[in-house]
């Protein structure tokens, strides 16, 4: 019997001082192998707007395509904790509107959802879900959402002052109901100062190995999406690869006429008999 992650899971993890894994996955297949292997979240990011569908900016997808993404993921976990970003305008415009996007989210098969930023709305909005029994991962540190309003990809939190200014942020947002803060392109230092003054767990996406837990994208850890590589993922596969050199020789028994062979074709003995017997 498989045992679920659960809420508590994660919070036992924290106060015993371990670790626990979080990667994203978009599919059915990619997130059933990630499941198998032990990964403890998986994360269907709004990532999935660039790696997946090629946009230039994770804001340009939203709840529509989150919708049909987070129901793929979902039928192939079984073990892992489901959570899924809740995408741009989806719970910036009132907080009924956030609240009924968020529980869509968990109709989808999602365990828990993620909400990137800070602000006394996006607090109501965590503690308005945490009361309607969706769990809340808080998204702080650098926000893609908010790639206009930051002006680009900076580390945020980089002197001692912006550190305390995040961890009063952290708390406000874990007395609201957050169950996890997330810190994405965070010093490291300034991440443990953060983990070490919070009650919940914190996942670091590049804020050093602090956090009690590690997110990355799958794929740029799988080598899969190449358009560009963060500082803090590491290679653990060479996908683009594996996907061109097979398309290659694909490519290659096709034209030469070695793909398909006679075991790969279904017979039809009667017309078989008449081009042996011409
Ligand atoms: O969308 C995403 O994949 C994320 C992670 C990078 C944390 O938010």
């Amino acid at each position: 019997m498989i045992k679920k992650v659960t809420v508590n899971t994660l919070q036992k993890i924290k106060d015993s001082g371990e670790h626990f894994s979080m990667l994203t996955a978009y599919d059915y297949s990619t997130a059933k192998y990630i499941d198998e292997a032990g990964v403890d979240m998986i994360l269907v990011g709004d990532s999935l707007a660039m790696v997946i569908l090629g946009y230039d900016a994770t804001y340009k997808i939203g709840m529509e395509e989150m919708t049909i993404f987070t129901k793929a993921v979902a039928r192939g976990v079984n073990r892992a904790m489901v959570v899924a970003d809740m995408p741009f305008m989806s719970y910036h415009i009132d907080v009924p509107s956030a609240v009924t996007n968020a529980c869509n989210l968990i109709k989808c098969g999602a365990n828990a959802v993620k909400i990137e930023g800070y602000s006394d709305h996006i607090v109501e909005v965590v503690k308005r879900c945490s009361e309607s029994g969706v769990p809340v991962i808080a998204h702080l540190g650098f926000t893609p959402q908010f790639l206009n309003s930051l002006g680009g990809y900076t580390i945020q939190g980089k002197s001692a002052d912006a550190t305390y200014a995040i961890l009063e942020q952290a708390k406000a947002l874990q007395n609201a109901g957050a169950f996890i803060i997330l810190l994405e392109m965070v010093p490291e230092e300034s991440a443990k100062y953060i983990t070490e003054n919070l009650k919940v767990p914190t996942i670091s996406c590049g804020a050093g190995r602090y956090c009690t837990g590690q997110v990355i994208v799958s794929d740029d850890m799988l080598g899969k999406y190449s358009d560009f590589k963060p500082k803090f993922v590491r290679r653990y596969a060479d996908l683009k690869s594996v996907i061109y050199d097979a398309a290659k020789r694909y490519d290659e028994d096709v034209k030469s006429g070695a793909f398909p062979s006679d075991d790969e074709v279904y017979k039809q003995e009667e017309l078989r008999q008449l081009y042996v017997n011409s």
